[in-house]
């Protein structure tokens, strides 16, 4: 056993990371089973369940270059293509074997942020169980927990195990947790959660999931998934009931936070902490990025939003306030989503658990 007071003040300064916050902690003596569609979720979250240890398979082999070549399609890096050899690119000078490195970190770092990611999930969930007024809520958030445990545990594993490398938590990415978690409204805390950050990972999960061919990374995805589409759908499906009774003011502010919310969560996929472990300018790249528009990567940021846009039409997000976030979607090109099938209405046909076991 380790003697805390041995450790040194730094090292554990660096290890934890401490949010403060003013919540209320809700009981209610209301034990009715009143809402029908909450009371679906816990029951199909109930039914399926996994066990991270025995349902994947952990003894597969995994060749870090081989993932990180999938990741790229035709070119070395996929959606970073066009810093391969445009003349204005702050890594022209990068040969194969540079990219391959960049490829493997990449690889490292997209899997590290969906760990930290998961890591924030399993707390604004506990924080939910205890927030949210309503008991059906209550019993799904408790599941919630469970799924985001085992999640942080396959992903942690799977970067200790399989890639050997782990990075810390993307700036814009910490920066939005904290927002979340500090935040004490209890509906803020699954809009930040369920609807934005687990919106986008079900989105960039479906990416990263047609894109690799490692069986082992495959199988988990798809498990995970299964998982998060329920998530999406607890936020969908609570925020609509509460979002009706809200007035227009106090829906501007959610709008203002679910686009600001948007806006780090897409920088956080310009992977700067990779340049900067390649020993590169950070700054430069993103610079670059900016001003330099490519196909696969303006198809990357746009498909990030594949879900949240239709989610937030199903909360009356979009049209609130004078449209405030529909003008906001529409500047950043992500509107087209807006008539996409939302996650209420999919989560069931996307459990790939319960298919297996029927199968
Ligand atoms: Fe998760
Ligand atoms: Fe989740």
């Amino acid at each position: 056993m380790t003697d805390f007071d041995q450790i040194d003040r730094a090292e554990v300064d660096a290890t934890i990371h401490a949010v403060q916050a003013e919540i209320g902690t809700s009981f209610t003596w209301d034990y009715e089973r009143s809402r029908p569609g909450l009371s679906r979720l816990y029951s199909k979250a109930k039914g399926s369940q996994w066990n991270a240890t025995t349902d994947l398979d952990w003894s597969i082999d995994v060749d870090p270059e081989r993932v990180s070549a999938d990741l790229g399609g035709s070119s070395p890096v996929g959606r970073f293509g066009h810093l391969v050899d445009h003349p204005d690119s702050p890594v022209r000078s990068f040969g194969e074997s540079e990219w391959t490195t960049v490829g493997v970190e990449l690889q490292n770092s997209i899997l590290s942020q969906f760990l930290h990611g998961e890591q924030g999930a399993l707390l604004c969930t506990s924080r939910i169980v205890e927030t949210v007024p309503w008991i059906d809520a209550k019993y799904y958030a408790s599941t919630q927990v469970m799924d985001e445990a085992r999640h942080v545990e396959v992903f942690a594993r799977y970067l200790d195990e399989k890639l050997g490398r782990q990075y810390a938590i993307n700036p814009n990415l910490k920066a939005l947790l904290d927002d979340i978690l500090t935040d004490s409204r209890w509906d803020v805390t699954y809009l930040g959660m369920q609807i934005m950050v687990e919106g986008l990972a079900l989105a960039a999960f479906g990416f990263m999931r047609q894109a690799t061919n490692e069986p082992l990374l495959q199988d988990l995805l798809r498990y995970v998934m299964s998982d998060e589409a329920r998530h999406v759908a607890f936020g969908v499906l609570s925020l609509q009931e509460y979002y009706g009774g809200l007035t227009s003011d106090e829906l501007r502010e959610r709008q203002e936070f679910a686009f600001d919310a948007a806006v780090r969560l897409q920088k956080r996929f310009r992977n700067l902490e990779v340049w900067e472990r390649m020993g590169v300018d950070g700054q430069a790249v993103s610079d670059f990025l900016d001003t330099h528009s490519y196909e696969q990567a303006d198809v990357f940021q746009t498909m990030l939003f594949s879900k949240i846009v239709p989610n937030c039409k199903k909360l009356g997000l979009l049209d609130a306030a004078d449209g405030w976030l529909r003008d906001r979607f529409t500047e950043i090109g992500v509107i087209q989503f807006e008539d996409w099938v939302d996650t209420a209405e999919e989560y069931e046909a996307l459990d790939e658990v319960a298919a297996d076991r029927a199968g």
